[in-house]
C-alpha cells in the first residue's frame, strides 16, 4: 500500500471522522514494515501539527474543496505540501508517490490534478508562505478558542512559547524498574546497544532516562522482561509525589493504561492492597497487560471514580491517585489531533467531572490520609482554580507540600518541554481531623 495513501486515510479517520490519532495510527501501521511505519507517523503527526498553514495553501490553489469521497484526496494534498515544505524527501519522490496514492485511493482520474497543485505549489511556495506569516492562526497552529484560553492564563508572550513547544517532537522518556537494575545500570546496557539516553536532572528523586528520537519498545534491552517502561519524567512524578509507604491500601482511581499503578508498586512494594479503577473495559485490559508483563499484582477493577459507591467494598484508603480525565493540553505536542478533537464547551464539562470525582474519592479516604490530584492540562480552571474550589467547599480538607523537598504548599504548573517534560498538574491533599 502506498504510505501516503494511508497517511490519507488516517488523516480523514481523525479530521473528519473524529477518531483520536493514537487509535487509527497503530490500527494502520499493523501490516506495514518498519520503515514505512516511520514515515506514516512522520507524515500523519507532522499535517497534524501544521493543518491550518496546510489547509490554508491548499485552498489558494483550488478552486473547489474537495468534499464527500473525494475527501481523502484533500489530505493527500496536504501530505503532499507537507513533504515539499517540511522535508529532505526531494520534491520529485514527494509529488510522484503523493500523486501514485490517488490510484492506491482509487480516484486515478484525479492524479493529474494533485501533480497540478503540487507543482502550483512549488511555484508559489515563497509567495504562499509569506502571506501564511502575516496570520497568527496560521503561524502558531492552535485553535482559536485555545489560544484564548493560552492567553488568558499565561499573557501573550508565555503563550505563544508554549504554542511553540507544542509543535515540537516529544522525547521518550523511560522509567527503569529498580527491581532489576538501578537507572544508571540502566544507561550504560542501552550504551551497550548504541542508544544515547541522557539523565533527567534530580526532581524528587526521580531519575528517569530520556532518548532525544523515539524508537521501537522492542528495541529497548529487556523491555519484555519488564526491566523498563516508557512514560513521560512528568508522569514520573506522581508515584514519587504520592510517596507510597509499607502496608498502604492505595487507591489508583482513573488507572487506564496503568502506568502510574505500576510506578507505584515499582516503588513500593510491600503495600496492603494496590487496587486500579477505570471507567474504560478496553483501557482496563492494557492494565493488566503491563501488571502482567512487569509482574505486578493489582486488583484491577471496572468502575466510575465519581460513583465510588458502586464498586467501593468499605476500607478507606491510605492514599488516593487522582489522575483525571483532562483536556490533555499539556500533551499536545505526543498528541497533536487533540487540539482539534477538543472543543471550547468540553472545558467546562471536564471542569464538572473532574469535581465530582474528586468530592466522590474524598469520601473513601481515610482521616489523615493523602490524594494527590493530577492532570496532563496546563488550564487553570482544570488546575488550580479547580483546586481552590474543592479546597473552598471541603473544610477537612488541606493542601500540603508536594514532597518533603518542597516546602510550598500549593499546586504545581508544569508547561510543555519544561526540563523535556510535558505539561503537567500536581496538588497534594489531607484530609484533616478537627
Ligand atoms: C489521564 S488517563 C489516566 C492515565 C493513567 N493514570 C496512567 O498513568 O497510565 C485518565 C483515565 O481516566 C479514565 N476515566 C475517565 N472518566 C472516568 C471516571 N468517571 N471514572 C474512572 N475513570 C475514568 C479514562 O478512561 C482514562 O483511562
Amino acid at each position: 500500500m502506498n504510505v501516503r495513501a494511508v497517511a490519507a486515510i488516517v488523516l480523514n479517520q481523525v479530521i473528519e471522522q473524529g477518531e483520536s490519532l493514537s487509535q487509527a495510527l497503530p490500527l494502520a501501521q499493523k501490516d506495514i514494515n518498519l520503515k514505512d511505519k516511520a514515515l506514516l507517523q512522520m507524515l500523519c503527526y507532522g499535517v497534524l501539527r501544521t493543518l491550518p498553514r496546510l489547509d490554508f495553501f491548499c485552498s489558494s490553489l483550488i478552486n473547489k474543496p474537495l468534499k464527500g469521497k473525494h475527501r481523502c484526496l484533500h489530505f493527500l494534498i496536504l501530505i503532499g505540501i507537507y513533504q515539499l515544505l517540511y522535508t529532505r524527501i526531494p520534491s520529485h519522490a514527494a509529488v510522484g508517490e503523493t500523486v501514485n496514492g490517488a490510484k492506491a485511493l482509487k480516484r486515478t482520474a484525479l492524479k493529474g490534478m494533485i501533480n497540478g497543485v503540487l507543482r502550483n505549489f512549488m511555484r508559489k511556495k515563497n509567495q504562499l508562505v509569506e502571506k501564511a506569516d502575516k496570520q497568527d492562526q496560521l503561524r502558531y497552529c492552535h485553535p482559536s478558542w485555545l489560544v484564548k484560553r493560552l492567553q488568558q492564563a499565561y499573557g501573550i508572550e508565555k503563550s505563544i512559547e508554549i504554542m511553540h513547544e507544542n509543535n515540537q517532537q516529544a522525547p521518550m522518556w523511560l522509567r527503569v524498574n529498580k527491581v532489576h537494575h538501578t537507572t544508571l545500570h540502566y544507561q550504560t546496557i542501552l550504551k551497550k546497544a548504541n542508544l544515547e539516553a541522557f539523565l533527567t536532572i534530580d526532581i524528587e528523586n526521580c531519575n528517569a532516562l530520556r532518548l532525544d528520537n523515539a524508537i521501537d519498545v522492542n528495541k529497548l534491552p529487556g523491555f519484555d522482561k519488564g526491566w523498563v517502561s516508557v512514560q513521560d519524567a512528568a508522569a514520573q512524578l506522581a508515584a514519587h509525589y504520592l510517596s507510597p509507604q509499607k502496608n498502604d491500601l492505595i487507591l489508583d482511581a482513573c488507572a487506564a493504561p496503568g502506568g502510574k499503578t505500576l510506578h507505584t508498586l515499582e516503588l513500593q512494594p510491600d503495600l496492603k492492597q494496590m487496587v486500579a479503577v477505570d471507567c474504560n473495559e478496553k483501557r482496563l485490559l492494557r492494565v493488566q497487560e503491563n501488571l502482567n508483563r512487569l509482574g505486578l499484582t493489582a486488583t484491577v477493577i471496572h468502575g466510575d471514580a465519581s460513583k465510588s459507591e458502586d464498586w467501593w467494598t468499605g476500607e478507606q484508603f491510605d492514599r488516593i491517585l487522582c489522575d483525571a480525565p483532562c483536556s490533555a493540553t499539556g500533551v499536545i505536542r505526543r498528541h497533536p489531533d487533540i487540539r482539534w478533537l477538543r472543543r471550547d464547551s468540553d472545558i467546562q464539562e471536564l471542569v464538572k467531572l473532574q469535581k465530582n470525582i474528586l468530592q466522590s474519592l474524598w469520601k473513601i479516604l481515610k482521616s489523615g490520609g493523602i490524594l494527590l490530584y493530577a492532570t496532563c492540562s496546563i488550564l487553570p480552571d482544570e488546575n488550580d482554580l479547580q483546586i481552590a474550589d474543592f479546597l473552598k467547599h471541603t473544610p477537612n480538607a488541606k493542601i500540603i507540600p508536594l514532597s518533603k523537598r518542597s516546602n510550598i504548599a500549593k499546586g504545581c504548573q508544569l508547561l510543555p518541554n519544561e526540563d523535556h517534560m510535558d505539561g503537567f498538574y500536581y496538588a497534594k491533599l489531607q484530609k484533616v481531623t478537627y
